[in-house]
């Protein structure tokens, strides 16, 4: 089966599953996790293993659940257990998520994150809308066998990928959240100091180790789409060492503040 069959199958699969089909996904990024039980009353759960597709989680017990959550009148998607380049996971399996979500109905994709900063505007703890990325992971979801029949081509346009209208609805209603431009690497190492001034030099504010190929592939299938950065530690050679503890601390530090962002971002779309 080819990577567009199986991620609708899935999707079948989660309308089944959790009650019917959805507006719109959230997938939860280092630090979010906790806040999506915030967004609503969950109606519905399944084992992301038990889903055609998804992998199991990678720390046993942690995440890896599928929701389906009441939230502002809409009905949302959300996904825990993000696979990661990282992990020697291919494009197709990191973008699975994202194009089940499509298949069930979805037609925002929010994709949350955590990211090191590197605007000196942005404040550890903050919320920063993306504006738009540079994918410097060297891969795409679209390359290989071309999109089956049905599907739009693989010349996919990037222009406004991420939605300007959802950004310009949650700064209205919060100023203090931030707006920039994401960095995603391939990691799981941080960065070195040099690369983080290659990256200024190229007009990035946030970098992180995700999120840039699941926007691809949400675009692609015609889904609007939202990126959502916590600020989690200034990166390399901005400040002093970087350290995963902090990124994680950071997170627990900012709960409150993101779950209001996201709780914006769904009541807005
Ligand atoms: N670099 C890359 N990914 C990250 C960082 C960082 O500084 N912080 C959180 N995720």
């Amino acid at each position: 089966m080819n990577s567009f069959a199986r991620a609708e199958r899935a999707g079948v699969e989660l309308v089944e599953r959790l009650g019917g089909r959805f507006d719109a996904a959230v997938v939860l990024g280092s630090g979010w996790a906790e806040v999506a039980q915030g967004l609503g009353a969950v109606t519905g759960e399944a084992a992301a293993e038990t889903i055609t597709g998804f992998h199991p989680p990678s720390v046993p017990g942690h995440g890896g659940a599928l929701r389906a959550v009441a939230a502002h009148g809409k009905r949302v998607l959300v996904l825990a257990g993000r696979v990661h380049l990282y992990e020697g996971h291919p494009p197709s399996d990191v973008v699975h998520g994202v194009r089940a979500a499509v298949a069930a109905g979805c037609t925002t994709v929010v994709l949350t994150n955590a990211a090191g900063g590197m605007n000196s505007e942005f404040e550890v703890g903050q919320p920063v809308l993306i504006s738009d990325h540079i994918n410097l992971t060297g891969q795409s979801p679209l390359a290989g066998p071309a999109p089956p029949n049905g599907y739009a081509i693989r010349f996919t346009d990037l222009t406004d990928l991420y939605s300007a209208r959802t950004r310009l609805a949650v700064r209205r209603v919060d100023p203090s959240v931030g707006e920039g431009v994401y960095a995603g690497l391939v990691g799981p190492h941080f960065e070195t100091p040099a690369e983080i001034a290659m990256l200024v030099r190229m007009g990035a504010d946030l970098v992180g180790m995700s999120t840039v190929l699941e926007a691809i592939a949400a675009r692609h299938l015609g889904a609007e789409v939202v990126g959502l950065s916590l600020v989690t530690n200034a990166a390399a050679g901005i400040a002093g060492a970087l350290d995963h503890q902090e990124v994680l601390d950071a997170g627990q530090a900012a709960q409150s503040r993101i779950a209001d962002v996201l709780n914006t971002v769904i009541r807005v779309l």
